[in-house]
């Protein structure tokens, strides 16, 4: 299965393909935490991303399009994709490369929340370095404040989730990645629009069962 999932930052994207993933064998596959093990990796690609991310900006199109791709190929049949695309030029890019492989996604998933959500599930979002376990301070605090359950070791906030930050990564969203909902509806791939201000337990169970309905 080959799905995508859409929404704004903070919409729970991560969170719902973690939760995914196993149940379906897929590949996740997250734009974001792989510019950022670029990053922390100091290659070309990273330090060319470094500062669109840090202000909230989107990293150039042919960079992503170059990147996501060569991430797909590597991942085989089955994958769901985070975060990419997030621009018409990108879906774009995406659909033309998937065709020239015979290949097409079988449906979006996007997760709808309002702006008013968001800044509070960034503000408190805490994750592991090590593991990328991804936790927030109120809706799902770690069992020992600040520290990994996995034991990894202490938990760190992404500095694109300042809030001067986050506005802009707002910004970014409505100006630019809303229209990729628009470029899928009508198409041969369904848009499954997922109510995503509730429990991440409640978005789950609504995603499998859309998907279920999908699969007849
Ligand atoms: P990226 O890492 O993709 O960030 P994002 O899309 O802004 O998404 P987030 O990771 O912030 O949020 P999410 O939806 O995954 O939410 P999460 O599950 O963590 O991108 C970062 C930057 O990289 C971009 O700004 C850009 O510069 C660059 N970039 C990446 N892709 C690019 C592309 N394609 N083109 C160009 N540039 C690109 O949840 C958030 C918090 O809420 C967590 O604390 C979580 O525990 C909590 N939470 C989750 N679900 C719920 C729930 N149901 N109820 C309560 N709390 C919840």
């Amino acid at each position: 299965m080959r799905l995508i999932l859409l929404g704004p930052p903070g919409a729970g994207k991560g969170t719902q393909c973690k939760r995914i993933i196993d149940k379906y064998a897929l590949t996740h596959l997250s734009s974001g935490d792989i510019l950022r093990a670029q990053r922390a990796g100091g290659t070309a690609l990273g330090k060319k991303a470094q500062a669109y991310m840090d202000s909230g900006a989107l990293v150039p199109d042919d960079l992503i399009i170059e990147m996501m791709i060569g991430a797909i190929k590597k991942a085989g049949g089955n994958f769901v994709l985070d975060g990419f695309p997030r621009t018409v030029a990108q879906a774009d890019g995406l659909t033309k490369a998937l065709k020239k492989a015979g290949e097409k996604i079988d449906a979006i998933v996007n997760l709808v929340v309002a702006d008013e959500v968001i800044s509070a599930r960034l503000t408190g979002r805490r994750s592991c370095p090590k593991c990328g376990a991804v936790y927030h301070i109120v809706n799902v605090p770690a069992k020992v404040a600040g520290k990994c359950d996995k034991g990894c070791g202490p938990l760190v906030q992404r500095d694109d989730d300042k809030p001067q930050v986050v506005e802009n990564r707002l910004r970014t969203y409505h100006q630019q990645t809303e229209a990729v909902v628009g470029y899928y509806e009508g198409k041969d791939s369904p848009v499954l629009n997922i109510e995503a201000d509730r429990s991440a337990e409640a978005v789950t169970a609504d995603i499998i069962a859309q998907l279920q309905r999908l699969a007849g």
